[in-house]
Formats: structure tokens, C-alpha cells, sequence
């Protein structure tokens, strides 16, 4: 992990309730896909080029006609303001400040206009695209797409990979299954079906189908980004269906703990695409190293999620500036030191299993 990281996950562990950071840090069951996550990676090693001549490489990306300023954007996570009291607020302005997208979530603390308005405070232009669980009662699902729209979200990112909610160990034990006074989701506000000024819960159903997605796709002209993809047929259904980016996901480790780490899925999930659509990628990314080989491997950008919630609860808008400014210059340096004039520089032979030589 780097080690900037590293220091602001060990300052959050420290200001946090126990309680939180374990909601914030735990996975599903036995956390196996969790820690999956994190070891995929550091069983990858880079084989630069030498002599490419390439120059200083550019860490910016196109992404659904976005200009990021390099491959990492921000992967939803619930709860912002269990971490500060700035809350997802924070996280929006720091996000914006780097360049890049943040996927705002369906749970968060604060609602989706008030999110996209303090992104734009800082960059009149800032990307913020909406996490959407489909509800089963397609006017909730209605709603909850025009209010995105409403505050100017410029895609929508659908999680398939959660029929059910996963069952989380840490959360169990703790008993941790509401929000602390005086926090809601507050998107959730106001919705079809709930008395007026109070919140509906978040429903997950395992009826869902892709003629869900296809509905949802006739509701509104926002690009949608199918997450939690992890299987190749499932990626090239999705290219089939008129989706516009895939997230390869394993949510985390939150979700089925015998999903293999996302980015061990990635490779077969990119060549049934065959850049028809972007690929992107989360789960376990700690480095400017992790984010570089999974662009090797056919990603177009990355997603952190822990990471970002570490520096918002060590520091607020800054921890998260701090963050990303870490990865960004990693990412940079990395793709440099690889011989790589920029992200699409690498390819997989780039990347070999460390051990796998048998020295
Ligand atoms: C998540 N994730 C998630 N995903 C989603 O689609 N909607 C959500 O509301 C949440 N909430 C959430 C809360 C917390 C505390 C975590 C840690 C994760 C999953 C998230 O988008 C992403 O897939 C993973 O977090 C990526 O893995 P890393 O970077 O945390 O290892």
C-alpha cells in the first residue's frame, strides 16, 4: 500500500468510532473476497520498456466524454458523514479539485443536488455521476433518475450486484444497522410511497432483470454504467444492451464472498468486451502501482472507495485532496518509470505474477 495512504488509514482508525470504522473496513462473511482483493494485486509486478523515448507520461483520461485528470475516479460509498461532518460535501469539493469523476451513492448522507452544487462551487464543470440501485417499484426507480438528473448528474452507475444485501460480519457483531441520529439517506427523502419529509429504506430484490435495465434505459438520456460486472458473458450482455461503461467490482468484498478480486475477473471481462465499451475497475487499489496494472490489463480507469473514506475521516476535504493527489502523482511516475507515454501506454504482457519465473 502506499504509504501516504497508509498513514491517513491508521490517522482514521484512530478518530473513528470502532463501530463505523468497521462498517467502513469490513466485507461479507468470512472476508475472503476482501482480502482478495488487495492480494490480487500484490502478487502483480510491472515489466517496464526501456528506451521508449516516450517523455514524461500525461495520467489524463476520456472517460464518457469526461476529461479526468488521470485513471482513479471516486467508486460510491455509503455514509459520508459517519466519517466527518462535512460529509460527502467534502468529498465533493475535493474530488472536483482533482479532476476527477466521484460516483456519488444512492446512500448517502447528503442528498445528490447538494453534492453536484458543492462540486461545482470548486469546478463549474466537475463530473458527478449517481450510484443507483433499481428499486423494485419502478416509480421510486423514477424518482430517484429525476432527481439525478435534476442536479445535473452526467451518467448513472446501476450496482447488479447486489440482489440481496451481502451479510456483513463486522456489522452483525457490532449490531450496526442504522445511522446515528440526525443522519439520513437523504436521498432517499420524499420518495413515491413515503410520508411526506421522511425517508424510504433502500430496497434490494433478487426479480431484477436486464428488462429492469432496459426500462431504466428508456427513462432517461444518461449514459449507464453497469457495476459489479464480473462475469464475461454478463460484460458482453451488457455491451449488448447499449450500456456505456462497465465497473468490474466484487463491491469491496461487501457483497458474495466467493467473488474472486476484481481485478482477477478484469482480463476475461475486457477481451469479451473487446473495446466496445470502457472497462473500469475497483476493489483493493492502494498504489499509483495497483491502478497502472489494471490499465496493463485492460482497464480504463480505476475507483477507489476505502481510500477516499480514510482521508475524509482524517482529515475532511483535505484528506481526500491528500488521497488523490497521491495517486495521481504515483500514477504519473509509475507509467513514466514503465516506459508509457500515457494510459493506454502498457499492455499485458506488462504484467507478470510475481514467483511465477520459479526463482
Ligand atoms: C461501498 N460500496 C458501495 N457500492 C455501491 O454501489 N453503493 C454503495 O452505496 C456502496 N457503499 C459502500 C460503502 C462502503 C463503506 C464501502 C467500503 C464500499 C462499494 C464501492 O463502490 C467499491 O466497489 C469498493 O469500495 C471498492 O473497493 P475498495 O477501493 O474499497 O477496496
Amino acid at each position: 500500500m502506499n504509504g501516504v495512504l497508509a498513514a491517513l488509514r491508521e490517522r482514521a482508525r484512530a478518530r473513528l468510532d470502532p463501530v463505523h470504522w468497521d462498517f467502513y473496513e469490513g466485507g461479507a462473511g468470512a472476508e475472503t473476497a476482501l482480502a482478495a482483493n488487495e492480494a490480487a494485486f500484490a502478487r502483480l509486478a510491472l515489466l517496464p520498456r526501456v528506451l521508449t523515448g516516450a517523455g514524461p507520461a500525461d495520467p489524463a483520461v476520456t472517460l464518457l466524454g469526461e476529461r479526468l485528470s488521470m485513471p482513479v475516479l471516486v467508486s460510491p460509498t455509503a455514509f459520508h458523514r459517519l466519517a466527518h461532518p462535512d460529509g460527502e460535501r467534502a468529498t465533493a469539493r475535493a474530488v472536483a479539485a482533482a479532476g476527477t469523476v466521484l460516483i456519488t451513492s444512492m446512500a448517502a448522507t447528503t442528498a445528490v443536488d447538494e453534492v453536484t452544487a458543492a462540486a461545482r462551487e470548486v469546478r463549474p464543470d466537475a463530473a458527478v455521476w449517481f450510484q443507483l440501485y433499481l428499486q423494485p417499484e419502478p416509480a421510486v426507480t423514477e424518482a430517484l433518475v429525476r432527481r439525478a438528473e435534476k442536479a445535473g448528474c452526467t451518467a448513472l452507475v446501476v450496482t447488479a450486484d447486489s440482489p440481496v444485501f451481502g451479510r456483513r460480519t463486522r456489522d452483525d457483531r457490532n449490531g450496526f444497522h442504522d445511522l446515528p441520529p440526525g443522519l439520513a439517506a437523504e436521498n432517499m427523502r420524499d420518495l413515491p410511497g413515503a410520508p411526506p419529509g421522511r425517508t424510504r429504506d433502500i430496497a434490494m430484490s433478487p426479480a431484477l432483470s436486464w428488462a429492469d435495465l432496459r426500462r431504466l434505459r428508456e427513462l432517461t438520456e444518461l449514459p449507464v454504467v453497469l457495476k459489479g460486472v464480473l462475469h464475461p458473458a454478463d460484460a458482453r450482455r451488457a455491451a449488448d444492451e447499449g450500456v456505456a461503461a462497465l465497473l468490474v467490482s466484487n463491491h469491496g468484498g461487501r457483497q458474495l464472498d466467493a467473488a474472486p478480486a476484481g481485478v482477477e475477473a478484469l482480463p476475461a471481462v475486457a477481451d469479451a468486451v473487446a473495446g466496445r465499451i470502457p472497462v473500469l475497475l475497483d476493489g483493493g487499489v492502494r498504489s499509483g502501482a495497483d491502478a497502472v496494472a489494471a490499465l496493463a490489463l485492460g482497464a480504463a480507469a480505476v475507483g477507489v472507495g476505502r481510500p477516499v473514506l480514510w482521508g475524509l475521516a482524517a482529515d475532511g476535504e483535505a484528506g481526500v485532496a491528500a488521497v488523490l493527489a497521491e495517486l495521481r502523482a504515483e500514477v504519473e511516475h509509475i507509467l513514466t518509470l514503465c516506459g508509457a507515454a500515457d494510459c493506454h501506454g502498457l499492455g499485458r504482457d506488462q504484467v507478470v505474477v510475481r514467483g511465477a519465473t520459479g526463482v
